[in-house]
């Protein structure tokens, strides 16, 4: 038994769909949440800067004195969690576009993933596909702009609407009937997906499957809270802490919010 938090990092406010699974499922744990907001966008710059900003946030995470660390981002899992892995003591739990259950349940064949130019250009992401998607045509689209946009909380805009369907419309043209997201950010754009897209088109993300993964990592090294209240939870922002009310219901959750220069 540990009753130390568990570490979560993100690019930004991306995360927080990872964040609200875990607790569904691990109700008495502490949780920490950094938000690099600062550094957003990841999914556009080198493997060595999200590299050091993994390692800046794992860091920060562990000064914490953090059990385990939950990478809620795409684009770090797919460019560091090697390197974390390799590093450090305590165990790290990943996110990657989960591209095997919609490989398997396509009836066309073709399937559509949306991520950013960091994941896409990873070679996790490659191998990922090749292991999993043999026979599978997949369809591989950045959503460039997409996370700067539901970092301002812009998530009903007509400007997020038309980039959307710049990218979703090509992926349909060519048959896609499974779009998987490949960032933590793009599960807040689900109600809009599901305007834009019809009925035999099925969205997949990883939010659950990372929450699931994460109890399993925590029963094997014996790192499950025996707390008998609810967890308490931490939003750190390096940028503007303001920006969780844009997404989240804060009243609903036993949360400190607070900025940090990390
Ligand atoms: C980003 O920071 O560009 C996106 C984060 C992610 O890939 O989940």
């Amino acid at each position: 038994m540990d009753n130390r938090p568990i570490g979560i990092f993100d690019s930004g406010i991306g995360g927080t769909s990872i964040w609200g699974e875990l607790q569904e499922l691990l109700p008495y744990e502490d949780c920490i949440y950094l938000a690099d907001s600062k550094n957003a966008p990841y999914g556009e710059k080198s493997k060595e800067r999200i590299l050091e900003f993994s390692i800046k946030n794992t860091e920060y995470l562990l000064a914490l004195e953090c059990k385990l660390i939950v990478v809620a981002c795409n684009t770090a899992t797919t460019n560091a969690i090697e390197y974390l892995r390799e590093n450090y003591k305590i165990p790290f739990i990943g996110i990657e576009p989960a591209i095997k259950p919609a490989a398997i349940n396509s009836k066309s064949k073709i399937i559509g993933v949306l991520a950013t130019k960091g994941t896409l250009s990873s070679g996790l992401f490659h191998s990922t596909s090749k292991n999993h998607a043999a026979g599978i045509t997949v369809l591989e689209q950045r959503g460039t702009g997409l996370v700067e946009l539901i970092e301002q909380g812009n998530l009903q805009s007509d400007e997020l609407y038309a980039l959307l369907a710049g990218y979703i419309s090509p992926m349909l043209e060519k048959g896609m009937d499974y779009l998987v997201l490949g960032c933590t950010h793009y599960p807040y754009l689900i109600p809009i997906l599901k305007k834009m897209l019809p009925e035999n088109v099925t969205i997949i993300d990883s939010g659950q499957a990372v929450a699931r993964q994460t109890k399993l990592v925590l029963e094997k090294f014996d790192l499950l809270s025996n707390a008998s209240e609810l967890g308490s939870h931490q939003f750190c922002s390096n940028k503007n802490e303001k920006v969780l009310s844009n997404i989240l219901p804060l009243s609903k959750l036993n949360l400190t919010v607070s900025f940090k220069d990390f």
